[in-house]
């Protein structure tokens, strides 16, 4: 047998993943939804759990928008004119009049001047992958933050530059730090940062970073350039949405989102300079040689992104912002650390592998789907719950998790 060898390394390595709590891969699995009623969000049912029914606090559906019958019908309508899948890739044949228009309108909504261009990918971690290997060369200096996305971690280790600096979380100084002490090595540096760090709900000092990107832009042949993974700010954060770029006042070089979080549908994009995006289009093997999402997901993304540039958009965004606040209130009211901004995302942080399994299942228990966070998808000691709000939360269903939460024994 070629596994046999294998087998007995991976069951250990398995069991022990297990042993520690961190393990992932014994999902729940959602077999119905209920619709919201009166007072009460969706509640979902899992299998195994018999007619049970809950609140979900994990996820990323900001704007409330994945069962909104616009879009919804905006999506089964793309689908009718394009088909199920793209068929090839784009280059192929795999590119439709949906894809083309959502890349225009994604790179209006983010508009700057310089910042013309926009293009899709098959998610936000494809999209990552694909533009940093294709901007970041064996000249690059890339200084990047420790809480950064895996996408980025990843990206880079993938992309090999020159030399990579992590920096500690949101501190600027350590940054410019970097642009200076490596400034001889490389020709271009790159800083790569998440908007809103998903998992903490806080930000980046993006003003700062782009004041200190200008400032030594002339040490380097080719610039500095900032590249920001807003995956979890556009469509959460900021008056109208536009994620950590309007929250600060200041936008990126190049923009990353996603459209599977607050857009309730599914794939990445990139916007920047239409220049950069052509050559994104020739370089990043992500687009290139793997599928595109499909019409009806376009189709779908575009609606959700005409509901969020819109009055109805704002108010979403300020019913989430409200829900968290009335969360984080709860929390700290209770005795619970929390942190963030204004952002849906909200931490509670146990700082401890065990406590954290524990109000999972006290959760759990009380009928409330929370994601407990632990190394080393964050730091040993940074341990949390992370409770997601979205717009499609009730006032009673945020009260509902305070209260379960205040149920939960004392040490
Ligand atoms: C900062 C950040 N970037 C990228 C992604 C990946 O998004 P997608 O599911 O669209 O690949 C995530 C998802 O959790 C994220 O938090």
């Amino acid at each position: 047998m070629p596994t046999n060898k294998l087998v007995p390394v991976f069951s250990a390595k398995l069991a022990e993943l297990d042993a520690s709590g961190t393990s992932k891969r014994h999902e729940h699995t959602i077999f119905a939804v209920i619709p919201a009623k009166n007072d009460r969000g969706p509640r979902y049912m899992l299998l195994g759990q018999g007619d049970k029914t809950f609140l979900r606090m994990n996820s990323n559906s900001y704007l409330g928008l994945d069962f909104d019958p616009r879009v919804i019908e905006a999506e089964t309508g793309a689908t009718h004119l394009f088909g199920v899948g793209p068929g090839a890739v784009r280059f192929i044949s795999g590119t439709s009049t949906q894809h083309v228009e959502l890349e225009r309108k994604l790179a209006v909504f983010h508009g700057r001047a310089g910042r013309d261009g926009g293009m899709l990918f098959s998610s936000a971690y494809a999209a990552v992958l694909g533009t940093l290997s294709a901007l970041i060369t064996d000249k690059t200096l890339v200084v990047s933050d420790k809480l950064n996305h895996n996408s980025i971690i990843n990206a880079i280790r993938l992309a090999r530059p020159v030399k990579s600096v992590v920096y500690p979380h949101c501190d600027v100084v350590a940054l410019e730090g970097s642009l200076n002490q490596y400034a001889s090595m490389a020709k271009r540096a790159c800083i790569v940062t998440d908007g809103i760090f998903s998992m903490r709900g806080d930000h980046a000092p993006l003003d700062e970073i782009m004041a200190i990107a200008r400032e030594h832009d002339d040490k380097y042949e080719e610039g500095v350039l900032v590249i920001v993974d807003d995956s979890h700010g556009v469509g959460a954060f900021g008056p109208t949405g536009r994620g950590t770029e309007e929250y600060v006042g200041a936008k990126a070089d190049v923009l990353i989102g996603t459209l599977g979080k607050s857009l309730g549908a599914n794939g990445g994009y990139v916007v920047a300079d239409g220049i950069i995006i052509e050559y994104l289009r020739e370089t990043a093997p992500t687009y290139i040689y793997s599928n595109p999402i499909t019409a009806g997901e376009a189709g779908a993304a575009m609606r959700a992104l005409q509901i969020l540039d819109s009055r109805e958009g704002m108010e979403r965004v300020a019913i989430a912002r409200k829900l968290a606040e009335h969360l984080r209130f709860g929390l700290e009211a209770h005795g619970f650390e929390t942190i963030g901004d204004e952002h849906p995302i909200v931490p509670l942080l146990t700082r401890d592998t065990e406590k954290t399994r524990k109000l999972v299942t006290h959760l759990f228990e009380n009928r409330i789907l929370a994601t407990g966070i632990t190394y080393p998808v964050v730091p040993r000691g940074e341990e949390e719950i992370r409770f997601q709000v979205t717009a499609a939360h009730t006032y009673q269903d945020i009260t509902e998790v305070i209260v379960a939460l205040s149920r939960f024994p004392k040490e």
